[in-house]
């Protein structure tokens, strides 16, 4: 039999390739032979993905609280790979940004618009029951939530409202470990009655600060925000780009928050007092985008945006007003 000229073509690219390396074509073509084909379940490691959903309890709905937060860290990890390719760009240009950060609001997109999965789709009563079982886990200690946050943003917008502003946004190291202290987010976690960090947070810190300060470091130049400004002045311009910007903002920072908001209420709010948080933390004054007023660009927003900022959502869609 007589071999195609394709294929002889391709065994002569494969033998530069190798030799290029020191390596014997012939050996690894032996290797073909006996090598297994590949499958779909072996590729993405399926059964692995499939024997990852361990409940606590035997309350049904739990399979369906566990697979949904893995689902959303996956999305997160999507959103982190892009913002990793964005940020350590070395010529990066807008258009390279434009379509990076619409693959971000894809995922956001798809999220926000699944949520339902949460809010209606688990009896409230196998909740309520469930959740107890799982203290003091909450997804507040989603440690690639925060680092989404970072690779967007300065980190001096990440602050306690009563904070932010206060800080350069290029900060110098060791003040980013002081702003730490202000993060936004610690507010969130802080018992009522006491004033103390809750359990949750504590264990999130004892985990994560580090990596979270680190992080904060190596991208306080070259987060999202930073990187278009560093642009040409004609492409900080262009109308996609500034929408796809405010896109994410408005993505991550009321969209999502307002569905988990909304979740929240459908199985906490409880009159005349709602159920407490995990950590006995105040989560209606907390959660709702309109109080934590996070925004990751401010110069894009007019004054009055910034004013309504997630007013006209929690109304429509949260309370049905
Ligand atoms: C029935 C479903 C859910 C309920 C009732 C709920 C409730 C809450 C509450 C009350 C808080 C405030 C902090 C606390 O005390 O724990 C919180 C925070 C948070 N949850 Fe959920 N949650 C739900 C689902 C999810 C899912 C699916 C995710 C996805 C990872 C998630 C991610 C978060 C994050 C990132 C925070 C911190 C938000 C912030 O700091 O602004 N939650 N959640």
């Amino acid at each position: 039999m007589e071999l195609k000229l394709e294929i002889i073509e391709k065994v002569k690219l494969l033998d530069e390739k190798y030799a290029a390396m020191g390596q014997d074509l012939n050996s690894y073509l032996e290797g073909l032979l006996y090598a297994d084909y590949l499958t779909y379940w072996n590729y993405i490691h399926l059964d692995t993905l499939l024997s990852l959903q361990s409940p606590l309890t035997n309350i049904p709905d739990e399979e369906i609280f566990i697979m949904y937060h893995q689902i959303t860290e996956l999305y997160f990890k999507l959103c982190i790979h892009e913002y990793k390719q964005i940020c350590n760009h070395t010529a990066l240009t807008a258009d390279y940004l434009l379509t990076r950060v619409n693959r971000i609001n894809r995922y956001f997109d798809a999220l926000t618009m699944s949520f339902d999965i949460m809010s209606e789709g688990m009896e409230k009563e196998q909740f309520l029951k469930f959740r107890m079982s799982l203290l003091p886990a909450s997804g507040f200690q989603s440690a690639q939530y925060r680092m989404i946050e970072i690779y967007t943003t300065p980190f001096t917008n990440l602050m306690h409202k009563d904070y932010r502003g206060k800080y350069a946004e290029v900060p110098a190291d060791t003040e980013i470990e002081k702003m730490f202290e202000h993060i936004y987010w610690k507010e969130g976690a802080t018992e009522l009655a006491t004033g103390k960090k809750t359990l949750t947070l504590k264990q999130f810190e004892g985990k994560y600060a580090n990596q979270i300060i680190a992080l904060a470091k190596e991208y306080k130049g070259n987060n999202i925000w930073m990187l278009y400004k560093q642009l040409p002045e004609a492409d900080q311009k262009n109308t996609k780009l500034i929408e796809a910007l405010q896109h994410l903002d408005v993505n991550v920072n009321i969209n999502w928050p307002l569905a988990h908001y909304k979740t929240a209420v459908a199985y906490l709010h409880k009159s005349p007092e709602d159920i407490a948080a995990t950590g006995g933390t105040n989560w209606q004054k907390y959660l709702p985008p309109r109080f934590q007023k996070r925004i990751f660009f401010p110069t894009l927003w007019t004054d009055a945006e910034k004013e309504e900022w997630g007013k006209h959502w929690v109304k429509k869609y949260v309370f049905n007003a």
